[in-house]
């Protein structure tokens, strides 16, 4: 039972244009028919965390608020039949860090309709290391794999030492595909050798700007999370018939394309929404993550802090210079 009155939370604060972070400790409001209160263990954090912390308002509309779109730990009050006091669950996604109290806080309250039963097979740390990063490569690859087979060809992955880019390859490697990584870390080629890549290009030579509808078709399919002219040159070297998926927009948002890929080649283009998967389909996900798909790159290569190094890891995502996973335990 929770005895205490308030309880830690990183907390961001609009001050005209500026946004500050601190920890602070927060009072427990009333749990409501259908909610969770649930003590959290570990959050993870995702690059929508990065936006909402530093204000951007497509992400969060009202501070102060709580970011941290996953956490998993033990429901302490349930007003829901779904799951009772003790359980262990995973929340990813839906509204949690974005316009509803996160992930970053020693506790969340939440509708039990976001919360997905931990798979018997895998730890909280291990389910924090996955998080909405792995879910999202598991919802790529699941999309991709409906088409494109390892005998197909190579699959390029962009935005490779990143969360959903590196947890991509793990799974892609364990299925036996062949995998293209593009990433603009130089000093990274190892990592993602060892990871499972069998090439690596430096997003320089993959990012020029071609005013050619179409190039020479390379690859069987691709995995992009960053869109912009990588997606763009993605889509123009897809062979007939290949599968891409579009997850992010960490580069742009924009895509300047012509529709020759698509009607000439065959080439489809799939989007991927993890906040608004359905359950049933989160659950399967969250299934194949802890079983079939998972390899010890998949849970242990994540990087281990506390609320107070937030800040400094958040900086480092937006700059494009964070690699792998960073979850964040909670210790209180
Ligand atoms: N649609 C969904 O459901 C969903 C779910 C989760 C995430 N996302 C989105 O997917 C994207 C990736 O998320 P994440 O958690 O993997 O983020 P992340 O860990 O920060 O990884 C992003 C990676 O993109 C590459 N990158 C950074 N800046 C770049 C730039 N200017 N141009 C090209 N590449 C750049 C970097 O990898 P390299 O240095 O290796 O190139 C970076 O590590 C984000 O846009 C996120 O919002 C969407």
């Amino acid at each position: 039972m929770n005895t205490a009155s308030t309880f830690k939370a990183f907390r961001v604060e609009e001050h005209d244009d500026n946004y500050t972070s601190s920890i602070q400790d927060m009072p427990f409001s009333e749990v409501s028919e259908g909610e969770l209160l649930i003590k959290v263990a570990y959050s993870s954090l995702n690059y929508k965390d990065a936006l909402s912390a530093s204000g951007n308002k497509g992400v969060t509309r009202n501070y102060p608020h709580t970011p941290g779109i996953d956490a998993v730990g033990t429901v302490v009050t349930s007003k829901s039949s779904k799951f009772k006091v003790s359980d262990e669950v995973i929340v990813t996604s839906y509204d949690l860090g974005m316009n509803t109290d996160g992930g970053f806080a020693a506790f969340v309250k939440v509708p039990a309709d976001w919360a997905v039963a931990l798979p018997k097979n895998l730890s909280m740390r291990e389910a924090m290391t996955i998080g909405t990063a792995g879910l999202t490569a598991g919802m790529s690859v699941l999309r991709l794999t409906e088409t494109v087979k390892p005998e197909d060809g190579s699959i390029v992955v962009s935005g490779a030492t990143g969360g959903v880019g590196s947890l991509t390859i793990g799974i892609l490697r364990k299925l036996g595909y062949k995998i293209t990584a593009i990433t603009g870390k130089e000093t990274e080629v190892t990592f993602l050798k060892n990871l499972g890549a069998d090439e690596v290009i430096l997003r320089d030579e993959f990012e020029n700007i071609v005013h050619k509808p179409l190039l020479k078709p390379l690859y069987a399919g691709g995995i992009d999370t960053v869109g912009g002219v990588i997606l763009e040159n993605i889509i123009k070297s897809t062979l007939p018939m290949g599968v891409i998926t579009s997850c992010g927009n960490v580069s742009s948002p924009k895509l300047d394309l012509t529709v020759f890929p698509f009607i000439l080649r065959g080439v489809s283009l799939i989007g991927i929404d993890s906040q608004n998967y359905p359950m049933i389909y989160r659950e399967k996900a969250w299934e194949k993550l802890a079983n079939e798909w998972k390899t010890d790159q998949l849970t242990n290569a994540a990087t281990e802090i506390h609320l107070d190094e937030l800040s400094e890891k958040m900086e480092l995502m937006l700059n494009g210079k964070l690699k792998g996973r960073t979850i964040i335990k909670m210790d209180f």
